[in-house]
């Protein structure tokens, strides 16, 4: 069965569990929870007073890591798209704050999720909310549409993320918001990890490294992004999760204590000529510092390739004369410098590497 196929499966089954009146786990019958669902009684993601009114089905289905609409920041009028949304506590949840006049649609490829939403959606009787049954690759909504585009632990389980940012991109309107709650990786996690289907159904697998989550909403075109961790894993959670997966997942733990977390990733869609536009915003200046070797211009090529994917307006400059490379004070060539300070020296950074630099350093 290919991953996407395995995840319709698990949350197809976690759904059914729900409407029986069971704890939906995140990743069906062989993975008891999902890594965002470890130890949950302690790291509560919704806080009571968030939760009154809202169906006690669609609180037992929730399957997230965090509470976006709560962190968007979201006001009455506005229209949101939830990613991914499951049972529906997060649509119902950001229908309330966009009360009266806005409206909240829920996108989910499972049909008994979509089924739980609807039941759910009937019995707290919310009449600003639709319900769409389609791929987040594929977003079944017109160019320029939301607001905001939430999504609550999903964009880990899309085999094509890159794919998904476009589309959110494409449906946000101008000056549109991207809030999102995502397992996010600060590290590398074994490979033994990242080939477990299991783990993949349970978040963990498919998760991004937050330096590459940075430079793919970049590359698209998003401005301010960040993320913020809003719960580290230590090795106790994962192996508990892991547990479930078999014994030789279980012995990594110790190698992905504090790698995996929760986070809130946020950015924002340029407005249309207007204040978070790059039109006029500074571009950073970017020189390779070297006389010329086959390091030097791998350096430069890997650093064009950066500008291109950021699609950034700006030069690569080359810096061969020896007098002007020895005012930057480097030992060894090739050298980076972006808006005059001197990033590497001696190595030669990959274009993703170099991405995320120029995204630190504002020009995205
Ligand atoms: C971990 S659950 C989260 C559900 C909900 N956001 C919540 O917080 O309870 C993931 C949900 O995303 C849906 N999903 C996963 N991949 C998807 C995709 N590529 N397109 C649409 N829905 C997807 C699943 O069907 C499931 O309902």
């Amino acid at each position: 069965m290919d991953l996407k196929n395995t995840v319709k499966k698990k949350y197809g089954e976690a759904a059914l569990r729900a409407v029986e009146g069971d704890n939906p786990c995140c990743c069906g019958s062989k993975l008891p929870t999902g890594i965002a669902q470890t130890n949950r009684m302690s790291h509560e993601i919704y806080q009571e007073g968030d939760t009154a009114g809202i169906p006690a089905a669609a609180i037992a289905a929730s399957l997230g890591c965090g509470n976006p609409s709560a962190l968007a920041q979201l006001r009455s009028g506005e229209t949101v798209l939830d990613l991914g949304s499951g049972g529906g506590i997060d649509v119902f949840l950001s229908a309330r704050r966009v009360a009266p006049s806005g409206k909240v649609y829920g996108l989910d490829m499972t049909d008994e999720m979509l089924a739980l939403a609807r039941r759910n959606q009937q019995e707290a009787g919310v009449e600003n909310v639709e319900f769409l049954k389609g791929e987040i690759e594929n977003i079944p909504l017109p160019d320029n549409c939301v607001d905001v585009v939430i999504s609550n632990c999903v964009l880990n389980l899309s085999t094509d993320k890159k794919r998904v940012l476009r589309e959110a991109f494409r449906v946000l309107r101008p000056a549109g918001r991207f809030a999102v709650s995502d397992v996010v990786l600060c590290g590398e996690i074994p490979a033994t990890l990242r080939s477990n289907p299991e783990l993949w159904a349970g978040c963990v697998a498919g998760a991004m490294q937050e330096s590459e989550y940075k430079s793919e909403l970049a590359a698209v075109g998003f401005l301010d992004v960040a993320i913020e961790p809003t719960r580290v894993f230590h090795a106790a959670d994962v192996r508990e999760f892991l547990s479930a997966a078999g014994a030789e997942a279980v012995s990594v733990a110790d190698q992905v204590d504090g790698k995996i977390m929760s986070a809130f990733v946020r950015a924002a869609k340029p407005a249309a000529g207007g204040a978070n536009s790059t039109k006029g915003k500074a571009m950073p200046k970017i020189q390779i510092l070297g006389t010329g070797c086959a390091r030097c211009k791998t350096l430069t090529a890997n650093a064009e390739k950066a500008v291109q994917e950021l699609g950034l307006q700006t030069e690569v400059e080359k810096v061969t004369e020896i007098k002007d490379i020895m005012k930057f004070q480097i030992l060894m060539t090739p050298g980076l410098v972006i808006d005059g300070k001197v990033k590497t020296a001696g190595r030669i950074p990959s274009p993703e590497e170099i991405k995320q630099m120029l995204v630190e350093a504002g020009g995205n």
